[in-house]
């Protein structure tokens, strides 16, 4: 097998909060992300699911070297970002590209559309004031914005035009790796399927790799070649797309699956809905983090934690239980 493009492996995450009283405080750790473990290979895309606070936005900003990694290593075409200073930096930015979920906080309001997508371009220096102008225009083609956007400002568009904007920017580098944080969740359910539909097409013609985080399952299922399910920081479950949806085994994807379906019209019993609070990842359950909530948790799994293991079919899970 070649070398993927993204390897990530034994990642962590911790942020340190100081906790009590003046004087008395201690501090203590917030276990974001938690010895997660991947790789995406060229042209992929891998889905990452799961409840709000479970660590996906960290994760993301750690690969996208926003935030230094607590542990383990990231190898980008089989390179260690590690120590990336300089050309290497640079070269990592342009290749890893990031879409977020709030298009309007992620534009600058006083630049002009055609600035805002030419501004990767001007950094790195490489072309004529001339070619960004018709590389510009080339990108708002490409994502479907109308001939005279460049000279408009941001607050000239809907939510969904400046997500595509953002797109745009995104592009300008030709990166060979996007990751898109939520890119849908908060636009109008109307117009969320056009913005997948343009990122499936994207992909399509530039044979971009994405790692595409939701909330929502159905997204996550018709765009990714491969699945992982995050709870409280940790992957619980991966797997190929079809695969996982077809046979999801941890009990919480289980428990997501079934709160994502419709109500089953012939009333077959299906696995319980997910109960209870997520834990604070300050301080996670010992063993397994999902016992807390778990329909099949016995004493055993407050002991061990279960390690992710193969099942075949290259399906992964982490579960005492399966
Ligand atoms: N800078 C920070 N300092 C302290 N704690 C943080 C920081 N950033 C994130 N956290 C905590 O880390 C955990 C994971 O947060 P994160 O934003 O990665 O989750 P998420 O899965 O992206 O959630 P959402 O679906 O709501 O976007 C949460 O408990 C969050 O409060
Ligand atoms: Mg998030």
């Amino acid at each position: 097998m070649s070398t993927p493009l993204i390897e990530v492996d034994r990642l962590s995450k911790y942020f340190p909060i100081r906790r009590g009283p003046p004087l008395f405080s201690r501090v203590r750790h917030v276990h974001a992300v938690d010895d997660v473990s991947f790789a995406i290979g060229r042209g992929e895309t891998f889905g990452i699911v799961g409840e709000s606070g479970c660590g996906k936005t960290t994760l993301s900003r750690v690969i996208l070297l926003l935030e230094e990694p607590t542990g383990g290593t990231i190898r980008f075409d089989g390179r260690p970002t590690a120590g990336l200073a300089g050309e290497g930096l640079r070269d990592y930015r342009r290749a890893v590209q990031a879409v977020f979920q709030d298009p309007t906080s992620a534009l600058s309001p006083r630049m002009r559309v055609g600035d805002i997508v030419a501004e990767p371009l001007r950094a790195t220096g490489t072309a004529s004031a001339a070619e960004r102008r018709a590389e510009v225009e080339r990108l708002l083609k490409v994502v479907g914005l109308r001939d005279n956007a460049a000279s408009a400002y941001p607050h000239e568009f809907s939510g969904g035009q400046r997500q595509r904007i953002a797109i745009a920017r995104a592009l300008a580098t030709k990166p060979r790796l996007i990751v898109l944080d939520e890119p849908i969740s908060a636009l109008d359910i109307s117009i969320r399927a056009q913005i997948m539909n343009l990122l499936r097409d994207i992909q399509d013609s530039t044979g971009t790799a994405f790692l595409l985080i939701a909330h929502d399952l159905a997204v996550v299922k018709h765009m990714s070649t491969r699945v992982g399910v995050m709870y409280l920081g940790k992957l619980v479950e991966t797997g190929p797309s079809d695969a996982l949806y077809r046979r999801p085994l941890h009990p919480y994807t289980r428990a997501l699956l079934a709160a994502a379906l419709p109500a089953r019209p012939d009333d077959t019993p299906g696995p319980p809905p997910l109960a209870g609070e997520l834990p604070s990842p300050l301080a996670p359950p010992s063993g397994c983090r999902f016992r807390t909530r778990c329909p099949l948790a016995g004493p055993d799994c407050a002991e061990a934690e279960p390690p992710l293991r193969g099942v075949g079919h290259g399906q992964y899970v982490a579960c005492h239980r399966v």
